[in-house]
């Protein structure tokens, strides 16, 4: 991987804030967009900026070829068998909610989740509960954070009603990656669907769905180079035509009376509306640019940062690393704890934006449940991309030094 050469794609790393060019350690949130993606969009923008899926004219086919052509790159991206089980979304959350909404559950259905889920994983499993009478369940961690396979598979045995397994495929929280495949396989053995959160998956290591036999699978394409404000969810096609449509109205029909109407098949009866086709063409752009760099090279280069800021940081007075001890299942996050006496995580983030440009995320990254029930308030997250560096890995770690002896003198 040639990181001058790719950070050049990045307009937002040459721009300097307070004479001083930033360091972007806040990927997992959002991460910067390649000039690649950019002029895709502005293509739309300047030449065919017309509505697709509706009318005959030259333009709008237009639209209808590039549309289709970005939707046939997230099936490859993903693995998945046909392009029809690609449904783009605005984020990873509306896909999650599609689903909540969408799937036929039944009164005391179970869902199961991890103990570390982002609340776009959590929050509509507790409305469904309120409902539809669907029983969340919630499967701890090992003591170390990572997956318990054996309490998940005692859950299984336990609870006949399993409907659907709903879970963080890579944590926001700690950069953890949870056993998939096995997950998948003892979930199907007990008759339930698997769907995975793949926010924090899909941007950094190689998908695969058909391999890993997943149900369902959401992710954010603003978390991987791509445009803000848009996802995909994808669903094994017998599963997505099975599926109640969820927001309703224009394109999802295929005709109706005044009584009734006829939906479209998948994904169309899942798109509703006029669709934000310049984020859907600028989504394929993205996953072009992910393929030409590689995935495995990314996860590989993240990892070797990760590695770096984990020996850093480690013996730091205070810190507490969350997560498994070993970088390597980390992937692209160093989230951490500072107890001290005085200031706290959103101090630390403070200085280091101020003094440094260092953007990173403070806070409960939105996994409060898994801060509550540590009665723990927040913490700092470095979360890593392709475009990164060393000398910002070794940077991060000089100015969190100082930070905390300037809290703690
Ligand atoms: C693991 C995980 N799930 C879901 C989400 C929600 O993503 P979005 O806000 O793009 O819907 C995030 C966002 O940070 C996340 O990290």
């Amino acid at each position: 991987m040639n990181i001058r050469k790719l950070r050049s794609d990045f307009p937002a790393l040459q721009k300097k804030w307070n004479g001083k060019f930033p360091i972007y350690f806040d990927n997992a949130c959002m991460t910067l967009k390649p000039v690649q993606v950019r002029d895709a969009m502005d293509e739309y923008y300047n030449e065919y900026p017309v509505c697709g899926g509706r009318s005959i004219h030259k333009m709008a086919k237009k639209v209808d070829e590039k549309v289709g052509e970005a939707r046939e790159k997230m099936q490859e991206f993903l693995g998945a068998s046909s392009s029809d089980e690609v449904v783009f979304t605005r984020n990873t959350t509306e896909g999650l909610n599609l689903v909540a909404n969408s799937l036929g559950f039944d009164k005391g259905d179970i869902v199961l989740t991890t103990d570390r889920e982002h609340n776009s994983n959590l929050v509509p499993w507790q409305v469904q509960a309120k409902r539809r009478g669907i029983k969340h369940v919630v499967v701890h961690s090992n003591p170390d954070n990572t997956f318990d396979l054996d309490k998940f598979e005692e859950t299984l045995c336990n609870n006949r009603n399993v409907r659907l397994v709903s879970m963080v495929h890579t944590a926001n929280l700690d950069g953890y990656t949870i056993p998939a495949q096995e997950i998948i396989k003892l979930s199907h053995e007990h008759g339930a669907l698997v769907m995975l959160d793949g926010a924090q998956s899909a941007p950094h290591k190689p998908i695969d769905v058909k391999a890993l036999d997943v149900d369902f699978f959401a992710l954010s394409v603003h978390k991987m180079v791509g445009p803000s404000g848009m996802g995909v969810l994808y669903g094994k096609q017998e599963l997505l035509v099975e599926l109640e449509p969820f927001i309703v109205g224009g394109d999802t029909v295929e005709d109706s009376t005044y009584e009734d109407a006829k939906f479209l098949p998948p994904p169309e009866k899942f798109e509703a509306g006029l669709q934000n086709y310049a984020g859907i063409i600028g989504s394929g752009a993205a996953v072009d640019y992910l393929a030409d760099v590689g995935l495995p090279n990314i996860r590989e280069h993240e990892e070797k940062l990760n590695r770096i800021i984990t020996e850093g940081i480690k013996d730091m007075p205070g810190v507490k690393i969350i997560g498994p001890a070993d970088p390597a299942l980390r992937g692209g996050i160093v989230s951490f704890t500072v107890d001290m006496p005085h200031g706290d995580a959103h101090d630390i983030a403070l200085v280091l934006d101020e003094t440094e440009n260092i953007e990173v995320r403070s806070g409960a990254f939105c996994v409060h449940s898994w801060f509550n029930y540590r009665k723990c308030d927040a913490a700092v997250r470095a979360s890593l991309y392709l475009y990164n560096t060393e000398d910002e890995a070794r940077k991060f770690i000089d100015v969190i030094g100082k930070t905390i002896g300037l809290f703690n003198p």
